[in-house]
């Protein structure tokens, strides 16, 4: 018997229910495996949160605490992330001198609140998508730093130390129709991005970027579709734009029905280090 049958026979012989730990024990599987298991049996709607743009060290502290304790509360089965880096110092346009965080600094900050959210939701699947800012880190090893480019420590999963937080590291991933990407169309105004995006695409998708937060919905002969563009966690007033940043913090929730086709799809605001979801407020 496969490990799934063995958990569907011990699942049909304790029809009064049956704990993750128990059920790991008696079909002799891990507990991981078990609760993912007990999940697809007990809840109808798979999640995916998309948590993009914190740009650290310029996140905005309160934007991603707020984004951390909804993932917390909500316990989401995916979570999607993206340029939470910033690099910086790998930039060829942002050079201030007065600039005190190293890349190290960086690099460990970030890290810090990748081991809280794994804390905060361990059995949740991680996904990293590639982004532009990661990228500064590839195109700086394929030019100056040529010379170290192949070192094994410099290499993304192993800089960000993704093993160890149980992070996959992949360009896109498409799950029941919904493409998830980080995106490089950037628009005019809210939502036109997330048109864009439908327009070059042709199916559903939550895309970052353009730190706006909108939504553009289409029914077509071949189906209705929904695109999100998912805000930022990142300082609203960044030293290099001048004037105001037409951004917001957000996050994004897709719910996939379990044993259906369809998705609800949901840009959800942060304002002032909170949000509301199903009427409760979550905050900072
Ligand atoms: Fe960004
Ligand atoms: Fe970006």
């Amino acid at each position: 018997m496969t490990p799934e049958q063995r958990m569907e026979s011990v699942y049909r012989e304790n029809p009064q229910g049956i704990g993750r730990d128990k059920l790991a024990e008696m079909a002799q599987v891990g507990t991981k495996r078990a609760r993912t298991f007990l999940r697809n049996k007990r809840e109808t709607l798979e999640t995916v949160v998309s948590l993009t743009d914190w740009h650290v060290p310029y996140e905005d502290e309160r934007a991603v605490n707020c984004a951390l304790n909804f993932c917390k509360a909500i316990q989401p089965d995916v979570i999607a992330l993206h340029e939470i880096h910033d690099f910086y110092d790998l930039s060829r346009f942002n050079q201030d001198p007065a600039r005190k965080e190293t890349l190290q600094d960086e690099l460990d900050k970030a890290t810090a609140y990748l081991r809280r959210l794994r804390r905060y939701c361990p059995e949740s699947r991680f996904i990293l998508l590639e982004s532009n800012h990661l990228d500064r880190l590839r195109r700086f090893l394929w030019t100056e730093g040529r010379p170290l480019a192949s070192l094994r420590a410099l290499k993304i999963e192993n800089l960000l130390e993704l093993q160890e937080l149980d992070i996959e590291f992949r360009e896109n991933w498409h799950h029941k129709g919904v493409l998830f990407k980080h995106g490089d169309l950037v628009r005019k105004h809210s939502a036109y991005t997330a048109k864009g995006e439908f327009d070059k695409e042709g199916c559903a998708g939550v895309t970052g970027h353009t730190h706006r937060l909108g939504a553009f919905y289409t029914r077509k002969r071949g189906g209705s579709y929904t695109w999100l563009e998912s805000g930022c966690l990142c300082d609203l007033n960044p030293e290099y734009i001048s004037g105001v940043a037409d951004w917001q913090h957000g996050i994004t929730l897709v719910s996939f029905e379990r044993n259906g086709s369809q998705y609800f799809a949901e840009p959800i605001p942060i304002i002032n280090g909170q949000l509301i979801y199903g009427g409760r407020v979550i905050s900072a």
